[in-house]
């Protein structure tokens, strides 16, 4: 079992021994791998929250003596970091493990699986049945431990499952290695309270824990002192940031941060960080405090990403998600007023069990309404265990996948007409490097989040420059530097 304690803070973490003790096997499988040119393969199939959860991974992994290939055939450790919010990432991961079978026979590489999808029996059941090859198994609450678990799996060449079905404890410490050189991550709270009823996520990353505002702001710091320019909170319902340990009733408080607004004043005051955006808010946790902090905090990006699901209020009070169309509208409204320049971009789900026409029609009618920047559209994914998957009246497929055209026809041409409002105006975009279809072009973002490309020398890479923007096209808008 892990050890934990009640810390002063207010909420269960690992212990800095704990902690400590994984750094030790760190050192430890290093030693083992000394001068072998180990190499390692990672494959993360989740969100925004999962490839932070690589990028630990990979610090970790790295410590202990491996290189990155993108090859998994010539890999000796290959990692799959899953996601089970849909159906689909099910077949992947079957799909990619049988692959791995000759490559395991060839190479004895050591094969291991965390994430989401680890949380489920039923998943884990048909890998021992069927990819009994597999040598470890990870869960979400027990990432921190992967250096202890791949010890002991090269000293014993034993089989490792280490999953726990508790909630999993807020860590600190570990190394982690980032993707990119001007954009990070930092995941601000754990798990989620919310059950919607369609959703796997509170099943298997427990119910929701903070990470102390110090933690955040010392990691925010570093990361400007490193060059850093962009910063994403992430959480599954970042509003949502230290309101379940109510801290403050506790009288805890440091310096004056004790809610998600808080946190973001405070993160906008850190010197060389130049953009701030956050994901993933619940409509229902949007508070006041919140949308004057966007206001007023100039790094905060005027792009919100305000999940709606569903136009329909009878859909989503069967999905459990706790606000009407209308409260839905009028909270966009009041936003839009109180925020100059707001943009918006959301989550739709299409299909959900008992889904009339006419919810799909209100569905519709909201998106009209909006005119959001971007949606990300899903069809509904029945997941085991959720109470959505046991409503009545589910929905054909071919009704789901017709709806979902009619949603993306109508998303496409808003998107089209909306990018018109770019051209001839000027923005401020976050150079990113080579546009990977024309390296001769530079590719960047707008504060909105749409990719621009242009042409311009290498050493505007990493900058924030102001662009005209001279054309749109669905996905990419072209600007130039004009002088
Ligand atoms: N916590 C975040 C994101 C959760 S998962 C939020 O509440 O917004 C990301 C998105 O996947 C969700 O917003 C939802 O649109 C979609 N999703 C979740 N479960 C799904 C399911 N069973 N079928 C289809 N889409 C789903
Ligand atoms: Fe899932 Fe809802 Fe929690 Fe988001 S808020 S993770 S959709 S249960
Ligand atoms: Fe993210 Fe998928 Fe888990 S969406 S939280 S990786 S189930």
């Amino acid at each position: 079992m892990t050890k934990t304690v009640q810390s002063e803070r207010g909420r269960k973490m690992v212990t800095e021994q704990e902690v400590n003790k994984q750094k030790e096997f760190i050192q430890k499988v290093k030693e083992l791998n000394n001068a072998k040119n180990l190499k390692y393969y990672i494959l993360t199939m989740g969100c925004q929250l999962n490839e932070n959860d690589s990028e630990k991974l990979c610090g970790m992994i790295e410590e202990m003596g491996y290189t990155i290939t993108e090859q998994y055939q010539e890999a000796d450790l290959v990692v799959f970091n899953t996601c089970c919010v849909r159906e689909n990432a099910e077949d992947k991961l079957f799909g990619k493990l049988g692959e791995l079978k000759r490559v395991k026979e060839q190479k004895g590489t050591i094969i291991a699986i965390g994430g989401c999808m680890m949380q489920e029996k039923h998943i884990t059941d048909k890998i021992h049945e069927s990819y009994p090859y597999t040598d470890i198994i990870f869960g979400t609450h027990t990432l921190y431990k992967f250096p202890e678990d791949l010890y002991k799996t090269i000293l014993s060449k034993t089989k490792m499952q280490d999953v726990i079905d508790i909630d999993g404890e807020v860590y600190e410490g570990l190394p982690i290695k980032r993707t990119s050189n001007i954009k990070a991550s930092v995941t601000i709270m754990y798990g989620c309270n919310n059950f919607c009823t369609y959703c796997i996520v509170p099943y298997v990353r427990g119910r929701e824990r903070s990470r102390h505002p110090k933690d955040i702001l010392e990691e925010v710091e570093q990361l400007a002192k490193q060059g850093y320019k962009e910063i994403t909170l992430l959480g599954q319902n970042v509003n949502s940031y230290l309101i379940v340990e109510k801290w403050k009733e506790k009288g805890i408080d440091y310096q004056g941060i004790n809610s998600f607004a808080t946190l973001l004043r405070a993160i906008n005051k850190i010197d060389g960080i130049e953009r701030i955006r956050f994901v993933s808010p619940h409509p229902k946790d949007f508070t006041d405090d919140v949308i004057s902090a966007i206001a007023e905090c100039e790094k905060v990006c005027k792009l919100v990403h305000l999940p709606l699901q569903s136009g329909s209020t009878n859909v989503l009070k069967r999905m459990n998600r706790k606000y009407t169309k209308e409260q839905y509208l009028q909270l966009v409204e009041k936003m839009k007023k109180q925020i100059p320049n707001l943009t918006l971009s959301t989550d739709i789900i299409v299909g959900f069990a008992g889904e009339t026409e006419e919810d799909f029609e209100d569905t519709l009618d909201v998106v009209r309404k909006v005119c959001f920047e971007q949606v990300y559209m899903f069809i509904y994914s029945r997941r085991v265990g959720t109470p959505g998957d046991k409503m009545p009246d589910q929905i054909p497929e071919e009704i789901k996948h017709k709806r979902f055209d009619r949603l993306k026809e109508l998303v496409e041409s808003q998107i089209e007409s909306n990018n018109q409002k770019y051209v001839g105006t000027i923005q401020k975009v976050l150079v990113e490097g080579p546009s990977k279809n024309n390296p001769e072009l530079l590719t960047g973002r707008t504060d909105s989040n749409k990719v621009v490309i242009f042409e311009g020398t290498s050493s505007l890479q990493d900058k924030i420059i102001e662009l005209k923007i001279v054309s749109e096209h669905m996905w990419y808008l072209k600007g130039i530097i004009e002088t």
